[in-house]
Formats: C-alpha cells, structure tokens, sequence
C-alpha cells in the first residue's frame, strides 16, 4: 500500500497541500493525465518589450482578494519578464485557436523570435503588460504579490487588476482537449510533460507508418488518419503547431 506524504505550504490564509508519493516506483502516468487544466498565453514585460508563453499551468487560488498562480520554467524567456515587471497577464484560448499560435508560444522561444509581431496584442491600462487579443475568449491582468521557487519552475501568484471577456460564443480549451481532439502534446518545459517511455498504454505497432513532429511532438499515426503520409499535399502543414511537413520524422 502507498502511504502519501502531504506537506502543508502557507500562503496568507490559504494553505496549499502538496501530495509526495513515497514510493516512485509506483507512479502510474497515465493517472495525471485525469487532472484537468486549461490551455493559456500568458505574457509579461512592457510595451517596449514583452513576451508570452502557452500555459496550462494558470488557476485561481483565492476570490478575496481574486488571485491567480502561473507556473513558468526558468528557463523560458517569459521568466526573466515576469521577475523584472512583477506583472502578467493570461489569455484564455478557444478550442479553435491556431496552430500558428500554440507553435509560436509553445514551442518556439522568445530568444530566437519576437512572438508578438504581427499579432493583435494591447497593453493593460494600469499594468502596461502586454496583451495577447488573437483567438482569446477572456483576458486577465495581475500583479504579482509573491513567487515560489518550486525547483525547474517559478510559481508567480498575482491579484487580479483587470479582467475582460470578449467572447461568449466560444469554448475555451481544456488540456484534455489539446491532448485528444487535436493531439498535441506538452514539450519539457511544460510542468505536465510526460516521458513517452514511462506510459503503460504505449500505442501498439501496426503495418502503418507514424511520424512525430520534431517541433511539437505530434504524431500523424496512418492508421487513424487513414492517409499515407507520403501522400499528403507539400503545403500540408502540423495540425498542432503549424510547422511545416518537413519537421515530421519516421517513428518506430
Ligand atoms: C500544451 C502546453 C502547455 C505548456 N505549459 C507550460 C507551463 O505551464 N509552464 C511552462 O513553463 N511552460 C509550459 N509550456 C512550454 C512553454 O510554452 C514553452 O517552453 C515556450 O516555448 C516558452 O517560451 P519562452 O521561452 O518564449 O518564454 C507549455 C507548452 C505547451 C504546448
């Protein structure tokens, strides 16, 4: 039998719960992936420079005052704005936001490329933290009350300043979402990313051919799609990240 540790962490009058699983060895992977989350841009800096990053690791800790607690890799480009502003602001996307956008903020740095060019971003009234509007359903604005070092991660917890909706019609999209219907995956910096070799239910072999995407790491699988790989059109391009077909390598 596994006995779980649980350590206590204070935050004002809230207390975080953390669960340690003793014995590791036991870990069943497939388990987290029934821990729900919703997919974000999450950005931070100035109108002079900012930047932003796709996050599922975004969710509400108190409502008096509201605050929310965002998780950021050290190194993503996005930490080093968050330190030096102490401001973020969230993004919530739908269920049919682009390609373009989960590979520019997922899997692309803000080293190698300014992500915001050409977008529909504005800057919060009294943050001045970039915005990011495109594919968004909602956005909020925080500022940052306290950050927690939690090892490959930073966790930033800011009040809410501002929060806008800006459209009703559509969903938002979950990380079961992503995962499923557009079978996408989260790269190592994500905090839920997940070392295929450690799954149980690996995907059986079959006469048909598997190709990952080197960018993001979906695979187009022949068998489910129906269509050889071979046989799909030049200017096809990664239904996950928008990459184009010669990011895609032979699996197995
Ligand atoms: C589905 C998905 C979820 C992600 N969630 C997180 C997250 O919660 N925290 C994090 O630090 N990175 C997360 N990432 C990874 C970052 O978005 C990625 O490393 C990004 O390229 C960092 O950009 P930057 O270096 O410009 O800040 C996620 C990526 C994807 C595709």
């Amino acid at each position: 039998m596994i006995i779980p540790k649980i350590c206590a962490v204070l935050f004002g009058d809230s207390i975080l719960f953390v669960i340690f699983i003793k014995n590791r060895v036991m870990i069943n992977y497939e388990a987290l992936f029934k821990i729900s989350y919703g997919l974000y841009i999450v950005s931070s800096g100035n109108s002079d420079q900012g930047n932003g990053f796709i996050s599922n690791t975004v969710f509400q800790v108190t409502s008096d005052p509201p605050a929310f607690v965002i998780c950021c890799n050290k190194n993503n480009y996005t930490a080093t704005f968050l330190e030096r502003t102490g401001v973020f602001s969230i993004s919530a996307l739908h269920t049919g936001a682009s390609p373009d956008l989960f590979g520019r903020f997922g899997y692309r740095s803000g080293k190698d490329l300014d992500k915001m060019q050409g977008l529909n971003v504005i800057y919060g009234e009294s943050t001045g933290v970039p915005i990011v509007l495109n594919d968004s359903i909602a956005y909020l604005e925080c500022r940052i009350t306290k950050t927690i070092d939690v090892g490959t991660h930073l966790m930033f917890i800011g009040d809410l300043v501002n929060s806008v909706i800006l459209d009703d019609s559509k969903e938002p999209i979950t990380y079961a979402y992503y995962r499923q219907v557009r079978k996408g995956v989260a790269p190592k910096n994500a905090p839920t990313f997940i070392d295929k070799s450690k799954l149980v239910n690996k995907i059986p072999s079959t006469t048909y051919k598997r190709y990952e995407c080197s960018a993001c790491g979906y695979i187009y699988d022949e068998a489910t799609e129906g269509k050889k790989f071979d046989e799909l059109p030049v200017d096809w391009v990664c239904p996950s990240c928008g990459s184009p077909k010669e990011y895609f390598y032979l699996l197995d």
